[in-house]
């Protein structure tokens, strides 16, 4: 049985006293309410990583970080190194995630190398991937989003490949209210998890969590998260409100 996860990025939102509450608000939701199995993460702003652990310590949500430096250390200032987020207690990364990839130039050779260093220290990537309207509207989103894992994933080991998580996120949806169809979700994961299976083999493949994120909300969480081959979600916005974030978790 593949893992099923539902992680919230925060994105760059809420200051330290509104992240506390709303983590404190997750948690305790999270306890009392969710009886399915479902892997919670939350991944919060790099400033919020220690005391949101420190909160979360014992309880059943974990904690992520939104990014990590592709290198070790150094003269890189303003950047944060996979190791310092080990440090301070974070065990999921969030890479390459289109607004990354956009506003930060972030490549597929670059992410190929932050992959490696977040496996290095033990994380379990989130690896985002999705195409662009465009590139939907030209018919090139599946071979898009699989040049996508060729160039970032499909150098690892299988050992390795085995601990990432993907997130299909089609940048049409991400922010806008407009979800993709559970049709459009469905191709698009069941084209990521054969073409795993045309690398690792099928048995690998099925192995795979692969969550669907853009505008994903409570009113439409139960559909997607019924797609056979679709195994939770990356929320965005709906992540900032404990009420919607935990009805998400509970849409399995
Ligand atoms: P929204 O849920 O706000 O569309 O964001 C999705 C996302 O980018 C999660 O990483």
């Amino acid at each position: 049985m593949r893992k099923k996860i539902v992680a919230g990025n925060w994105k760059m939102n809420k200051n330290f006293d509104e992240a506390m509450a709303l983590a404190s608000e997750v948690k305790n939701m999270v306890n009392t309410e969710v009886t399915n199995n479902t892997i919670v993460v939350l991944c919060v702003p790099f400033p919020f990583l220690y005391p949101v652990g420190k909160l979360l310590e014992g309880s059943r949500v974990a904690l992520g970080a939104q990014n990590a430096h592709e290198k070790e250390a150094g003269a890189y200032t303003g950047e944060v190194s996979a190791g310092m987020l080990k440090s301070v207690g974070a065990t999921y990364v969030i890479l390459g995630h289109s607004e990354r990839r956009e506003y930060f130039k972030e490549t597929n050779t670059q992410l190929a190398e932050k992959i490696n260093l977040a496996i290095k220290h033990g994380f379990t990537p989130i690896f985002c991937c999705g195409e662009s309207l465009d590139q939907r509207n030209q018919n090139i989103h599946i071979s898009f989003v699989k040049s996508q894992l060729d160039e970032s994933l499909f150098h690892l080991s299988e050992s390795d490949f085995k601990k990432i998580v993907i997130a299909y996120e089609p940048i049409w949806a991400i922010g806008t209210g407009v979800t993709a169809t559970t049709e459009q979700a469905q191709e698009m994961h069941n084209e990521i998890r054969q073409h795993i299976a045309s690398r690792y083999g099928t048995s690998v493949a099925s192995e795979i969590s692969i969550l669907y994120g853009g505008s994903c909300k409570p009113d439409n969480a139960k559909e997607l998260f019924a797609c056979p081959d679709v195994d939770g979600g990356l929320i965005g916005g709906a992540s900032l409100k404990a009420r919607d974030f935990v009805d998400i978790i509970k849409s399995f």
